[in-house]
């Protein structure tokens, strides 16, 4: 049995946690940080560091005696590496590094994306593995097939902006509060998905690579008109900014799921996973199930909990990389883009 001790701060969330053989998880703690970064729209690096400085050691403590453990039960201690902002992973990076030289227990780094990938197999009595996995969060949006946690091979990924990007930007132009990936979610709900008929951007035909970036602007020229960025907002009823949430959210889904079952058909693999932060949208998740369920193809999605960023799925991708001795020095680095 090895207990591996996460550490998450590559974005605006604090977090974490203690899994048993990646997979059995006895707690994980986040503190979000939303409150701090929504008067200004988005997340603000400097106050995300200093956040995290002021919120890590007892969301570690917290994380440790939810789980009943103290530091000299751990096997090892895996924390993000990279991508993300820099100044964040490197307070948690900074921290794993002393905790680990203080305890003498072994140091693992993480690839935040790869854990992504790896969280829908959180929680499952049995592996899923090899699948494809869509992970769609807000720096991110890319296909991977997964063999197993440690051989994950990128099959695409996002030549612009990210998806969970495009719906907080989407948001913002419909006046929503942040974050708002969940707020358009929610006023979704009631709009009609056919009222506007947005781009679908495919790329060339065969592309696993997305672009979201045009159907930002697509919604920006259909709240304000063609050319004009501001004086629409104030002329839409609530049903129409509905229908336009509604409406934005499907094109994405379409275009997330087409590509999907475009990774399933060029690798003939049998199982699909989706992760990361837009993976708690629901649209998404129902559709990516039905179609699953319709080609006869196994489907997983992430456990809410492990969906927005955590530390679990940090110390479940961890506990492959101790198991398979593969582990950091105390000269690691933060690293700000995926290698
Ligand atoms: O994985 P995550 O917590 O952070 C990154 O690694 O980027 O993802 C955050 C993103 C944000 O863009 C947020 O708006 C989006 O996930 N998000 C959602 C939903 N919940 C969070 N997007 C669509 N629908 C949701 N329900
Ligand atoms: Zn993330």
């Amino acid at each position: 049995m090895a207990l591996i001790l996460g550490i998450e701060t590559s974005c605006d969330e604090t977090a974490a946690a203690v899994v048993v053989d990646g997979g059995d998880v006895r707690s994980n703690i986040v503190a979000s940080q939303v409150d701090l970064h929504r008067k200004y729209g988005g997340v603000v690096p400097e106050i995300a560091s200093r956040a995290h400085i002021e919120r890590l050691d007892a969301v570690i403590e917290e994380a440790l005696s939810e789980a009943g453990c103290a530091g000299h039960d751990l096997d090892a201690i895996a924390v993000t590496q990279g991508p993300g902002l820099v100044g964040a992973l490197l307070i948690g990076v900074t921290a794993a590094k002393t905790l680990s030289w203080a305890w003498s227990k072994p140091l693992v780094a993480v690839d935040h994306i790869r854990a992504h990938a790896c969280s829908p197999a959180i929680g499952l009595d049995r592996s899923p593995w090899p699948a494809v996995a869509l992970i769609v969060s807000g720096g991110h949006t890319s296909l991977f097939q997964v063999n197993d946690p440690s051989s994950i091979e990128r099959l695409g990924a996002t030549t612009d902006d990210a998806a969970g990007e495009a719906f907080d930007k989407v948001a913002s132009i419909l006046g929503l509060e942040y974050p708002g990936g969940p707020a358009i979610d929610r006023i979704a709900s009631n709009g009609n998905p056919k009222a506007v008929n947005f781009p679908r951007t495919m790329l060339a035909p065969d592309s696993l690579d997305f672009s979201f970036s045009g159907i930002k602007t697509s919604v920006l020229y259909h709240v304000h008109g063609q050319g004009q960025t501001t004086g629409g907002l104030e002329k839409l009823s609530g049903q129409a900014l509905a229908d336009i949430a509604a409406s934005f959210q499907q094109a994405v889904v379409d275009v997330l799921v087409r590509k999907t079952m475009l990774a399933v058909a060029r690798t003939g693999l049998s199982t699909v996973v989706l992760g990361g932060g837009v993976a708690a949208n629901r649209t998404l998740r129902n559709t990516l199930a039905t179609v699953c369920r319709n080609r006869k193809l196994e489907f997983h999605a992430a456990a809410m909990d492990y969906c927005t960023d955590n530390a679990a799925m940090i110390a479940a991708l961890g506990f492959h990389s101790f198991r398979a001795g593969d582990l950091a020095g105390l000269d690691l680095d933060a690293y700000a883009i995926s290698g």
